[in-house]
């Protein structure tokens, strides 16, 4: 009786997936949902344990049974989904990574692949989705969400890019882990006079350089946002600081403002100054989350929850002026954020 059963399941999924048709009328999921997903998707930053924990715990309490897929959007298409108790997220608070682990899906980036991944929310109950991560995964929300799953964002990247919140869960920690490399490479490159060229992640943006080339005293901050001219702002500049008695210089370059290595090569060349180029790469991805990133995550994944319990869809979880709010998912994917062009004059007059 049971092999018929689950025969019968098996083969009413393959029909879904099969079908080019939409499988069920969109209205369908509850207001209230009683089964949600949790996925983290994207580049992994720390306190993501944090958040799916939060989510769980929130659901769980309010009598949610609560689904995690794993590998994002890859594994949701996948069907890669387990069910989570409470136990499930004990001692992740203070992880780094993301248990549930995540990927890039080139699969899901296309009509089929969401498609998929929505017939699978259907097959596997999933009323309601928790994303966790940057735009490439909230653009994701937002098409699941328009085939019929209603969905949620919480902001998780070391970029802090996101142009809906003034914070997203990882840049904490992420500023932390480069600030104390930083300052490791400063001792070195005072002891041999050197200049050291540090290249930060943050993909298109430099609030990741900026903040931290301000807490590091850096002589040059490079990012994509502001132009330089590389005679002025970078040669000259760096011979003034020497001019006006400094030994050793700390050029902090977001990575997509240019490249650590031709940068030292440059100044090397027309300054005589040794110059030794660091690319921190994924050490600041990864790490225990420091405190901040650890309540930010855990507020905003209480908040999520507390969104779809309120019957709310298709939100994204913004901290703004101290707090946090929940906007429209399409009108947080057209905001727009600019980078403080007062801190980043500050930042280089205080580093002379
Ligand atoms: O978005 C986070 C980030 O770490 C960016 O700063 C960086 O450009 C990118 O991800 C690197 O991605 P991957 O780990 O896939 O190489």
């Amino acid at each position: 009786m049971k092999q018929d059963k689950d025969h019968d399941n098996a083969t009413a999924e393959e029909s879904l997936l099969e079908t080019t048709e939409p499988v069920r009328v969109v209205d369908a999921r509850p207001a209230r949902p009683q089964t949600i997903g949790v996925l983290t998707s994207g580049g992994d930053a720390p306190g993501m344990n944090a958040a799916i924990r939060a989510v769980t715990r929130t659901a769980l309490n309010h009598g949610l049974r609560v689904l995690g897929v794993r590998r994002g959007y890859h594994g949701l298409w996948r069907g890669d989904i387990l069910e989570l108790n409470s136990r499930s997220v004990s001692e992740k608070l203070q992880r780094g990574g993301t248990f549930l682990m995540t990927a890039r899906s080139a699969t899901y980036n296309t009509p089929e692949g969401v498609r998929k991944a929505y017939e699978m929310c259907l097959i596997f109950g999933i009323d309601a989705l928790v994303v966790i991560g940057g735009d490439g995964s909230f653009r994701g929300a937002r098409d699941i969400s328009r085939l019929g799953i209603p969905v949620v964002g919480i902001p998780a990247t070391i970029d802090n890019d996101i142009s809906s919140t003034d914070y997203t869960i990882g840049y904490d920690t992420a500023m932390n882990t480069a600030m104390s490399a930083i300052d490791k490479l400063r001792d070195t490159a005072t002891s041999h006079e050197r200049c050291s060229v540090i290249e930060l992640m943050g993909r298109r943006a430099g609030y990741l350089a900026l903040n931290v080339g301000m807490a590091t005293g850096a002589e040059v901050i490079l990012i994509p946002e502001i132009e330089v001219d590389f005679a002025q702002d970078v040669i000259k500049r760096l011979l003034d600081c020497r001019n006006a008695g400094k030994h050793h210089y700390i050029v902090v370059v977001a990575e997509g403002a240019g490249s650590a290595v031709e940068i030292a090569e440059r100044i090397e060349t027309v300054t005589g100054i040794e110059a030794r180029p660091t690319i921190l790469g994924h050490i600041q991805r990864g790490g225990s989350p420091t405190m901040r990133d650890r309540e930010m995550a855990s507020r905003m994944g209480v908040f999520a929850v507390d969104v779809l319990l309120r019957g709310e869809r298709n939100k994204l979880i913004s901290y703004q002026k101290g707090g946090l709010v929940a906007i429209d998912l399409e009108e947080g994917l057209e905001m727009k954020k600019t980078i403080s062009l007062e801190e980043y004059r500050d930042a280089k007059v205080i580093a002379l």
